[in-house]
């Protein structure tokens, strides 16, 4: 039975979701407490996630031990800062302040300067400082592995309200890592799953198939089953998060799912606009091992 006898920490009084400092395409923030409930694990071993991303669905379920792992180093490079206290609440604030200082004073022409320095030496701090200023929150690299998203047009954007809102971010995620057992890696997927025992849980939440591509971000149908198998093929528990439909398509990867899977599944409903007929119903799933 999925989630009830786990042993796994209930959810936090606020719900249960921490949400981290930093942004992606595909951030979980809204399907925690549906992949927290549908998680039947004793603990035991590592919490594995081969595609972390933001972090946000470790850092809200806190195992005790993690293997967290992404392709693109500057998501893990900035989580590790954190974890060895180099970027910490009190630099983040520092750095904010002063460059938002300047960016309010220069307009976008800073947000590229930023962008460019970034791009030569990437540092955690510029990292946090586009992804929080950039077009959308978006996190996309050119052919080169360079970061090229736009700015976001709000050279207000540091203000001190939030400044502090990204500042306790910091501090949360600072809080939860603490005497916690948690490893970062840069990895191809395939090299962290090769890490895994029977005791683990593995939360595999890949780019989606057709949805968005970048330097970091190649990802097919191949590739797709390609995970499925590797996921079936060993010991541990695992959940892997596809989308399952939206108003206008349907994957259909989950029409190719094989009996020893099954298919959870949950919906949220996005606007694209103010009125109600533009409120679109996106269908969420988790895939499984059958019982
Ligand atoms: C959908 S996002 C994960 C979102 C995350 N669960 C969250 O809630 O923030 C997919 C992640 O997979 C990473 N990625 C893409 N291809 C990869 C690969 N072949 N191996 C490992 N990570 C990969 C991307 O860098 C991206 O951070």
């Amino acid at each position: 039975m999925a989630g009830q006898d786990a042993l796994f920490p209930p959810p936090p009084a606020d719900g249960g979701v921490l949400v981290p400092p930093i942004k992606c395409q595909g951030i979980k923030t809204k399907l925690v407490p549906f992949i927290r409930s549908m998680v039947d694990w004793d603990g035991r071993g590592r919490w594995v996630e081969p595609f972390v991303g933001s972090g946000v669905v470790a850092f809200s379920l806190q195992p005790e031990r993690a293997l967290l792992a992404d392709a693109n180093p500057h998501i893990v490079a900035f989580y590790r800062s954190v974890q060895a206290g180099e970027t910490t609440p009190t630099t983040v604030r520092q750095h904010l302040e002063t460059e938002g200082r300047k960016l309010t004073e220069r307009g976008e022409a800073h947000y590229y300067a930023v962008r460019e320095r970034f791009n030569d030496d990437p540092v955690p701090l510029d990292f946090l400082f586009l992804n929080r200023s950039c077009f959308n929150g978006l996190m996309r690299f050119n052919k080169k592995g360079r970061f090229n998203v736009p700015f976001n047009r709000k050279p207000q954007r540091f203000a001190p309200a939030y400044v502090t809102k990204v500042v306790n971010q910091v501090a949360r995620v600072q809080a939860v890592m603490a005497g916690r057992d948690w490893t970062w890696e840069v990895a191809d997927w395939q090299a962290t799953l090769g890490q895994c025992s029977a005791d683990d849980f593995v939360y595999a939440d890949p780019p989606y198939s057709g949805r968005f591509s970048d330097y970091f971000n190649q990802w097919d149908d191949d590739e797709s089953d390609a995970l499925r198998d590797a996921l079936l093929g060993f010991d541990a528990h695992f959940a892997m998060s596809t989308w399952v439909e939206n108003r206008y398509r349907r994957n259909d990867f989950v029409d190719r799912l094989p009996a020893t899977t099954r298919l959870e599944t949950t919906s949220h409903f996005y606007h694209l606009g103010a009125t109600e007929a533009l409120r679109n119903e996106v269908v969420e799933g988790l895939v499984l091992r059958a019982a």
